[in-house]
């Protein structure tokens, strides 16, 4: 059943950056099934050369977009990265490595930082508008009882940390809008693949993908700048 997004005003735009991810690719095709923008752009690196490594690249995506005319009512960003072929997680500080430190924070809270510099001054001066970047719970301090997964935790709590920031100037100019990380709950997609349940059996992308947009429905300016898990409880830093 697809989620309606009928908190936002009718009309507008709502992208997907990282839509060729296996989150961001269901979350386009819900809002493409829900009806509740007047068009839903998925971008990724691949199709469109929106890279998180290239302001550039973003800075002209965002010009593209803002040329378009429509009001920006909705922002995801599912872009993240955990491992590769030269990236596997810490197990232990024996494997810590500057260069792929720097590349974790590169992809997981740089590059969404320069998306929301070049993204929140297209969101509308009035009405709901949200920015919302998929960020994960284990970027939690306060939850990290495990250790492990260095490079990646620290990215993300410094995304959380990013986006707060922003969310507090964006109130500035837009009162209505909401600025949030969202922790999606462990879904099975090339991301998770390799680390087992853990204790968390993954949902499909698609399952995921209606219970982020379920809580993105629900939010409120108050909670602009929270980190929220996918049932939209607040998560601590
Ligand atoms: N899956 C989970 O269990 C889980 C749990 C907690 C949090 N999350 C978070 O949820 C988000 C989405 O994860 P996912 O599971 O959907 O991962 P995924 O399937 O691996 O998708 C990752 C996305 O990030 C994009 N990306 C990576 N590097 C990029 C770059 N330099 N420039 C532009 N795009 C880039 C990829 O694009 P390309 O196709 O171009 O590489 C892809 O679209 C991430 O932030 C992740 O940390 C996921």
């Amino acid at each position: 059943m697809p989620n309606a997004m009928q908190s936002f005003p009718t009309g507008g735009l709502a992208l997907v950056i990282g839509a060729s991810g296996g989150i961001g690719h269901a979350i386009q095709q819900a809002l493409e099934q829900s009806g509740s923008f007047e068009q839903v752009m998925g971008l990724s690196r691949s199709v469109d050369g929106l890279d998180l490594t290239n302001e550039a690249s973003i800075a002209s995506t965002a010009s593209t977009v803002a040329g378009m005319g429509m009001p920006v009512r909705l922002v995801i960003v599912a872009t993240g990265l955990l491992h590769d072929g030269a990236m596997q997680p810490e197990k232990s500080w024996r494997q810590l490595d500057a260069d792929t430190l720097a590349r974790s924070f590169a992809i997981n809270a740089i590059g969404p930082a320069i998306v929301a510099k070049h993204f929140l001054p297209l969101l509308p001066r009035e009405g709901k508008a949200v920015f919302a970047a998929l960020s994960a719970k284990v970027g939690s301090i306060g939850d990290n009882h495990l250790g492990g997964w260095y490079g990646y935790r620290a990215a993300k709590a410094a995304l959380n940390q990013l986006m707060h920031t922003a969310s507090i100037e964006l109130r500035r100019t837009r009162p209505d809008a909401i600025c949030v990380t969202l922790h999606p709950g462990t879904v099975a997609t090339q991301l998770s693949a390799p680390f087992g349940a853990s204790g968390h059996e993954p949902v499909e992308p698609d399952a995921a993908a209606r219970r982020l947009l379920g809580v993105i429905e629900e939010l409120r300016p108050i909670q602009s700048g929270l980190l929220l898990d996918h049932t939209g409880l607040p998560l601590p830093w």
